[in-house]
């Protein structure tokens, strides 16, 4: 995992995180995660990897505040992204694509070749951050979410090679720029 620039910092997510993490989700998607399922997806789920960003500093009388997270799960070669938030407050600065890129970089550890994820089609912020990182639309999942019904845009990276590693190299310079000048 890299280390971001100052003031953010990452690590994986821990069970102490989740009261922070749970506020994220619930100010991030139309239905929160259910009751219990971070906790299984930290300690019952093996396939299961989780991240968080944080600050350092304070924010509103918090310490070190977490700010994001994402999690996928590994499923053979294949990294499915299970979600990705960042703090309402801190949207628009470049965090969402920081949580996307440690995601990314962490697939070649692993080592997968493809990626892939859902997004409501409603959700274009989202799908702009993936296609910046030439996730491609493949499919769709009729009425995917039912909470709202609406249809899941089924989107893949599926080429995980020495070439998109250069690429993401590339983008981890420019972001940790323009994190600096931003600090
Ligand atoms: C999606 C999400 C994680 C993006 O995080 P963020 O911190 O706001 O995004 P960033 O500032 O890192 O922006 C990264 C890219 O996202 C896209 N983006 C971000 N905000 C955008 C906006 N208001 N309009 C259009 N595109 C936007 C752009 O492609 C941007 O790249 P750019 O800076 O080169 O233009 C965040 O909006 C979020 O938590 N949304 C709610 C949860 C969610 O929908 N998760 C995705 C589930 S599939």
């Amino acid at each position: 995992m890299f280390t971001p620039p100052d003031p953010y910092w990452l690590r994986p997510m821990a069970r102490h995180d989740l009261p922070e993490v749970r506020e994220i989700d619930r100010l991030s998607f139309p239905t929160p995660a259910r009751a219990g399922m971070f906790e299984h997806e930290l300690e019952q789920n093996n396939i299961a990897h989780y991240l968080v960003l944080g600050r350092m500093g304070g924010d509103n009388g918090r310490l070190n505040p977490i700010i994001g997270f994402t999690g996928f799960w590994l499923i053979a070669d294949e990294i499915h992204v299970s979600t990705i938030a960042t703090h309402p407050q801190w949207r628009g600065r470049g965090l969402g694509e920081l949580l996307l890129l440690a995601l990314l970089f962490e697939s070649y550890e692993h080592p997968a070749t493809m990626v892939t994820l859902e997004v409501r089609r409603s959700n274009t912020v989202a799908q702009r951050l993936y296609r910046k990182y030439q996730f491609e639309e493949v499919g769709t999942r009729l009425r995917y979410y039912r909470d709202t019904g609406e249809d899941a845009l089924l989107m893949t990276m599926p080429s995980l090679n020495a070439r998109y590693f250069q690429f993401l190299e590339n983008q981890q310079a420019a972001l940790f720029q323009r994190l600096r000048s931003e600090a």
